[in-house]
């Protein structure tokens, strides 16, 4: 199916099963232990052996020799993975960083070996006694030393263009009446979701299957291949469930690429997780960013320049985190510049994490935007809705498809109580507390990708969904379901969805805010031909076909929809594809936060009181599971914007606190009372279905509002994440 023209109405209209607040369907699962993540896949492969990663010490240099006898000699060891003899190894097209290193070693944690031996704990005191001799050389760690000299980025596959610009930046900025100009700091941030990376791998000849917890599997399948150096149709990747992935499961890391290499070597199943330990250096992290920001404007509050540079450092080849993505189209303005600026930095790989771009770039931008709304005397919520554009500003005749910021922050501040804020800093107090309150914009780009799925039906009226798409979390089973049930005119309980396995049709997978407008459209696309094939069945026209309660109904006749089946299964697939739409309207998703805090003033602890996030993000496919989404995202704004720190230890090239009492995330007693509105969005330029993703529009923002609310609280005007405590003493 082609989609190049907006949706008009269809079956999806009818928001029979669609739009309402399902349960989850792998809910029960995951609360009795009966859904099986990566490791515990023991009846696929009950033979496993246990692989060990053990990572490099040094961050840059080489390793200059490894004594393994010992090792080898111990207890219950079956193979040893080096790179000497692990065979050529290539990289996937995502990730720059080699799954293995030597003998030059590329960052700190990068895996030097795999020890396999009959249980986990032979693998670990095996492992521990391996000698390795490095030597080190000098690497980059310190981004803020490579301000001057950082280049341009190159424009990649994901991302902004490096450099954009409008009118005259630099002459409208020095002519304006108010100007900011203004520095702020995010610093390194881990995934650190709940289930580590882990992968059980096993050959049967030349093709592996691996049991893995990964968020693209069509992304896996190409990077295991090409790493591996052997054909795509010889790899099978199963992921059912997956224990949070924030982009840190995008694709194959090295627990895949040793597993593979581990069961290869000791011709048995292996399964290797990484330690906690190796959740930091071993992997992806979102990489730091030191941001400037210059708005300047008329005396009425209309913003006339509006400048955005940004600099992140990665491993050679590596992306920018590319925190001015928004810049180009949340504000109106005439004169405008964004700059992506990438240094070299020997640290380990920066990759995408929950809303890249947006989520840091908005922590600089809507505290910046704070401060010229002081500077200008306008209430910060007015000031936005002054600036409010509703075409690119690029190019006046590129619409958004839909754009309700400013209703998200009118309706934000109504229900809020915005009108009783403290209009100046620190003048509320109670006993020891000081209270502010804070807003901020959300915006997120809804992108949309193509998909495919199979759709079944059985004489028992039962629609089975298979597709590689993948539920980190957030509620794929459930929304797929449901797009199914309203398609084919049926309730949940004649829904079976199976996913995660690459031997179903291509999805995108779960990233980009793209899985549930890109998913459930796959799903459109299939039910449409499933609906086809039924009403030629029956000899009626599928335009003449209604399917409404397990039935069909054409003129006076009436069937059931398993009766379609009775001479055996009807079995359809098929995949959507996108025109220009994108390039036609500005698709993004909207929001406002606003949080209230209160800042204690003997020693500078800040509590969040409350928080509301008002979205506007199209249709809303199961408000239950769009609402977790939500919440979730902004308890991750909060751990940015008071906790999460990576600390670059700047002479080994290490992330310090890599565990997960050092890399401290928010806890339930952090998070207060958490409200999440939802405006009546449908959107038909995205797909049939409507609906455009709220996984990464939550944390967008969030961490500014918080940042705002704290200065609105105290006085202090802190540009440096994460707000601890010591900044505002
Ligand atoms: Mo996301 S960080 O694009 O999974």
């Amino acid at each position: 199916m082609k989609f190049d023209k907006p949706a008009t109405r269809n079956p999806i209209d009818q928001l029979r099963v669609v739009g309402k607040p399902v349960d989850r369907i792998d809910g029960p699962l995951k609360v009795t232990g009966k859904a099986i993540y990566a490791y515990e896949q023991n009846d696929a492969a009950p033979d496993a052996a246990y692989g060990y990663v053990l990572g490099a010490a040094i961050a840059k240099g080489r390793i200059a020799s490894m004594a393994l006898e010992d090792a080898r000699r111990a207890p219950g060891v079956l193979a040893i993975v080096t790179a000497d003899n692990a065979g050529k190894l290539d990289r996937g097209e995502f990730y720059v960083a080699r799954a293995l290193a030597g003998p030059s070693v590329d960052h700190y944690h990068q895996a030097v070996a795999v020890v396999v031996a009959h249980s986990f704990e032979q693998a670990r005191a095996a492992a521990g006694l391996i000698r390795v001799e490095y030597v080190r050389e000098a690497g980059a760690f310190d981004l803020a030393a490579t301000r001057t000299s950082a280049p341009m980025a190159k424009q990649g596959s994901f991302g902004p263009p490096p450099e954009t610009g409008l009118g005259n930046f630099i002459g409208a900025h020095a002519a304006a009446p108010l100007r900011l100009d203004a520095d702020y700091s995010t610093p390194d941030q881990a995934h650190a979701m709940m289930e580590p990376h882990a992968t059980i791998a096993a050959w049967d000849g030349d093709k592996l299957t691996l049991w893995t917890a990964i968020q693209q599997i069509n992304w896996g399948v190409r990077d295991i291949a090409k790493t591996l150096g052997i054909p795509k149709a010889n790899v099978r990747i199963v992921s059912p469930f997956i224990g949070g992935g924030f982009g840190g499961k995008g694709t194959i890391l090295s627990d895949a690429v040793m597993a593979a290499l581990a069961a290869r070597a000791a011709r048995r199943p292996v399964k290797v997780t990484l330690q906690r330990a190796l959740m930091f250096n071993n992997v992806t992290h979102r990489p730091a960013t030191i941001q400037r920001l210059r708005i300047g404007a008329t005396r009425d509050g209309k913003i006339t320049a509006l400048g955005h540079e940004s600099w992140s450092g990665n491993l050679a080849g590596g992306r920018p985190e590319s925190a001015t993505i928004q810049t180009g189209v949340l504000y109106a303005g005439a004169n405008r510049m964004t700059r992506l600026r990438l240094a070299h930095l020997d640290l380990p790989e920066g990759g995408a994490m929950r809303a890249p771009g947006e989520a840091p770039g908005m922590m600089a931008l809507e505290i910046a935007m704070d401060e010229m709304a002081e500077k200008l005397g306008i209430d910060p919520v007015e000031f936005r809705i002054l600036n409010d554009t509703q075409v690119d500003p690029a190019n006046p005749k590129r619409p958004f498809s839909r754009r309700q910021l400013v209703e998200c922050l009118r309706t934000g501040a109504e229900r809020f109580g915005w009108s009783d804020r403290p209009r100046k800093p620190a003048t509320r107090r109670e006993g020891d507390w000081l209270i502010g309150v804070g807003v901020a914009a959300a915006i997120r780009g809804a992108p949309i990708m193509k998909c495919a799925a199979r759709v079944r039906l059985n004489r028992a009226g039962v629609v089975t969904v298979e597709m590689d798409m993948t539920d980190i979390g957030t509620g794929s089973y459930s929304i797929i379901g449901q797009t199914a049930a309203e398609m084919m005119g049926i309730g949940m309980d004649k829904v079976v969805v199976k996913l995660g396995d690459s031997r179903f049709p291509e999805s995108p997978g779960s990233g980009g805010q793209w899985g549930a407008a890109s998913s459930t459209a796959g799903v459109y696309a299939a039910c449409v031909k499933l609906r086809e094939a039924v009403a030629t069945r029956f000899g009626v026209a599928e335009a003449d076909a209604r399917f409404v309660d397990g039935a069909v109904r054409a003129g006076d006749r009436i069937f059931t929809l398993g009766e379609a089946a009775e001479a055996g299964e009807l079995v359809a697939e098929d995949s959507i594809e996108y025109g220009d739409l994108a390039k036609r309207y500005v698709q993004q998703t909207f929001g406002a936060h606003f949080v209230e805090v209160a800042v204690d003033a003997v020693t500078g602890e800040i509590r969040l009181r409350r928080m509301l996030a008002v979205c506007a993000a199209g249709r809303i496919l199961n408000p239950k599971m769009a609402r977790s989404q939500v919440i979730g995202g902004m308890t991750m704004g909060a751990g940015a914007a008071l906790m999460e720190h990576l600390v670059v230890d700047k002479r080994i090239g290490m992330f310090v606190n890599h565990d997960l009492a050092g890399y401290e995330v928010p806890v339930h007693a952090d998070i207060p009372h958490q409200d999440v509105i939802f405006l009546d969005e449908v959107d038909e330029t995205i797909s049939p279905v409507k609906a455009k993703g709220v996984g990464e529009l939550g944390i967008s923002g969030v961490a500014a509002a918080i940042a705002n609310a704290v200065y609105n609280a105290t006085g202090v005007r802190v540009r440096d994440y994460p707000i601890t405590l010591d900044k505002l003493l």
